[in-house]
Formats: C-alpha cells, sequence, structure tokens
C-alpha cells in the first residue's frame, strides 16, 4: 500500500497541535502544547489569551513535528485543519497556517470537523469497522453519532443542555478542587462511595442527553450541605456523580447499537480518558457482544493526530476545502 502523510493543525481550543500521521493509522510525529498551566488561574480558557498563545507558538510546533518526523514538505500529500467547532480566534491561527502551508508548498487542503477528529482517534488503536456507533463525550458535546462507513456520519442524539464534560468542569468547580475538573473528579470518584441522592439524567428511551439537572443538583447539595455547617464527603460525591453519568450513557450508547443493529462501538472525546467510564462500556460491550475500541489516554484529549487520521480519510473522499475555508465555531458533524 502507498505510504500517503498528512500534515495536521488542531488549535480549536487550548492545545496548539500539530502531527504527521501516516495512511490514517500511524503515528509518525506529534507535537501538543498544553495552555494548561497558562488558563489554570483563571480558572477556565481564556479564548483571546488562547489565541495569542498559538499564535506565539504555531510555527514552532509545525517546525518541532516536521523535524521528529525526518519527513521534509515534499514528502507530505495533503494538510488536514480543523475548521471547527471551537474558539473562533484558536481556530483562525490553525487555519491560517495551514493555508498558508497549503499555498506555499502546492498541497491540497483537508477540512476536519472537530469531532470527526475525536472519533478518529479511534483509528489510531485499531482500523474501525463499520457500521458503527461513536460515543463522543468532551467539554463541548455529548453525541452519539451512526457511521455507515467512513466519513459519513449521522447524528442520533446529543445533549439538550450541557455537554458532560462541561458538568464535570462545574463540579469540580463547585467542590473546589482545581482545574482541569474532569480527571480530578475521576481521581476521586474512585477513592469514594455512592452514597448521595442524585437524578438520573434524562433515563429515557430517546439517545438524548441532559446534564444541567444532575449539575444542579450536585451544586444545590453542596450549598445547602455547607449552610448547614455540614462537610460534604467530596469522594462519595464524585463517585455518586460520575455513577450516574456513566450509567446513563453506557445504557443508551448500548441501546442506540442494538436499535441500528450494529457490532462496533467508538469512545471518543476528552471525557473518553473517564476511568469509570472506559471500564464500564467495555463490560457492557463485553456481556452484550460489541467490539469496542477505547483511544489510548493521549488521543482522548485535543491533539493533531486525531485530525490528521480523519483528515487522511477525508482526502481519500475527495474532500477539499479552498483557500477561503473560513472557521465554524459551532458547526454541526456531517
Ligand atoms: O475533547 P476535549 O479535550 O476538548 C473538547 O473538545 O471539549 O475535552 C475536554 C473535556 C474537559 O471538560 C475535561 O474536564 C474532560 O474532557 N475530561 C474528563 C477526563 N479527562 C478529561 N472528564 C472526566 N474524566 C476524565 N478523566
Ligand atoms: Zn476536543
Amino acid at each position: 500500500m502507498k505510504r500517503e502523510y498528512i500534515l495536521a493543525i488542531e488549535s480549536s481550543c487550548d492545545e496548539t497541535s500539530v502531527s504527521i500521521v501516516e495512511n490514517g493509522k500511524k503515528d509518525i510525529a506529534t507535537v501538543v502544547l498544553s495552555q494548561i498551566d497558562i488558563h489554570k488561574k483563571f480558572g477556565g480558557v481564556v479564548p483571546e489569551v488562547a489565541s495569542r498563545s498559538h499564535v506565539e507558538n504555531i510555527t514552532i510546533v509545525i517546525e518541532e513535528c516536521l523535524e521528529k518526523s525526518e519527513l521534509t514538505m515534499d514528502q507530505i500529500d495533503a494538510i488536514a485543519v480543523t475548521y471547527g467547532p471551537g474558539l473562533i480566534g484558536s481556530l483562525f491561527i490553525g487555519l491560517q497556517a495551514a493555508k498558508t502551508l497549503s499555498f506555499l508548498y502546492d498541497k491540497p487542503l483537508i477540512p476536519v470537523h472537530h469531532i470527526a477528529g475525536h472519533i478518529y482517534a479511534n483509528n489510531l488503536e485499531k482500523e474501525m469497522e463499520f457500521p458503527l456507533i461513536a460515543l463522543v463525550v468532551s467539554g463541548g458535546h455529548t453525541d452519539l453519532i451512526y457511521m455507515k462507513n467512513h466519513y459519513e456520519f449521522e447524528k442520533i442524539g446529543g445533549t439538550l443542555d450541557d455537554a458532560v464534560g462541561e458538568a464535570y468542569d462545574k463540579v469540580a468547580r463547585v467542590m473546589d478542587i482545581g482545574y482541569p475538573g474532569g480527571p480530578l473528579v475521576d481521581k476521586l470518584a474512585k477513592q469514594g462511595e455512592d452514597s448521595y441522592k442524585l437524578p438520573i439524567p434524562l433515563d429515557d428511551d430517546s439517545f438524548d442527553f441532559s446534564f444541567s439537572g444532575l449539575k444542579s443538583a450536585v451544586i444545590n447539595l453542596v450549598h445547602n450541605e455547607s449552610q448547614r455547617g455540614n462537610e460534604i464527603v467530596k469522594e462519595d460525591l464524585a463517585n455518586t456523580f460520575q455513577n450516574r453519568v456513566v450509567e446513563v450513557l453506557t445504557k443508551k450508547t448500548i441501546a442506540a447499537a442494538k436499535k441500528y443493529n450494529v457490532n462496533n462501538l467508538v469512545l471518543a472525546g476528552g471525557v473518553a480518558a473517564n476511568s469509570g467510564l472506559r471500564e464500564e462500556l467495555a463490560l457492557q460491550a463485553n456481556k452484550n457482544n460489541i467490539n469496542l475500541i477505547i483511544p489510548s489516554f493521549k488521543y482522548c484529549t485535543d491533539n493533531a493526530t486525531m485530525i490528521g487520521a480523519a483528515g487522511y480519510f477525508a482526502y481519500k473522499k475527495g474532500i477539499r476545502a479552498s483557500l477561503n475555508l473560513n472557521s465554524k465555531p459551532t458547526d454541526s458533524i456531517k
């Protein structure tokens, strides 16, 4: 098989990342520059600060990635870039860099939807088989997506309010355990017990999700206990919250696989790093004889490797963008 190399750029939020991926499945070189330490003191990502940091770092990260890959631009077949969704200023920087490379070296420009990237992180573990259902859980998304074949996305359910990662981050904030919240709640959950009374979110037959009620229940509980002068057992609250989230995500994902008669599941997005979710989904998939792929930790949170993997399949499908490509901060997956 011919070796084809995609140089990919991801800058939709607070990671400046560049990667070179071979045939949509092999990570040749990846550089991820995280801005977590910069945003930590603000308790969340500050969009303007993120854009400035991308500007300062993008050329350095491109050069470092090329050097690491031991390839030259002549050997690159196409440039893939995240065009949306994400922070408009952050997206713009990656897009501008990708367009410049595409123009300068006369390479096709491949537009990649950020969520397509998260899904294709799975192809770096194992070649994805179709049809499949993808559970996408990140800071901005909670989606169930049906894929009949490569690069065909059909959204069959999504969140009606908060995304699951967002709910994790808000729960972490009210419990005052630090930033970024998701991994810290996950860590605490492992040390606690399911001892609080919290509602199961949108426990119905639909493939939609809702996390704002559960999040508000946690916030109210913390405030009420503090007004009464009672201490919260943070480990137990984290454990109870995580159990409710994992239960509904797993239940609806398995139900979707059954309804759509598919035998393949993939897990995607930053919350795919969650230990409770990885464990329970693996258990239920196994029980139901469904094949499950879960990305390794380094490909769960934002990175350009996943954009390079998705970009390859978009490239093979003939998807191209002109140099007029604009960032789309709220674009839904197609
Ligand atoms: O995919 P991602 O890096 O960025 C978006 O595209 O949104 O996801 C970031 C989200 C954050 O909300 C973060 O708290 C959450 O993923 N996250 C986790 C874990 N690791 C990251 N949530 C729960 N458990 C984790 N272990
Ligand atoms: Zn993401």
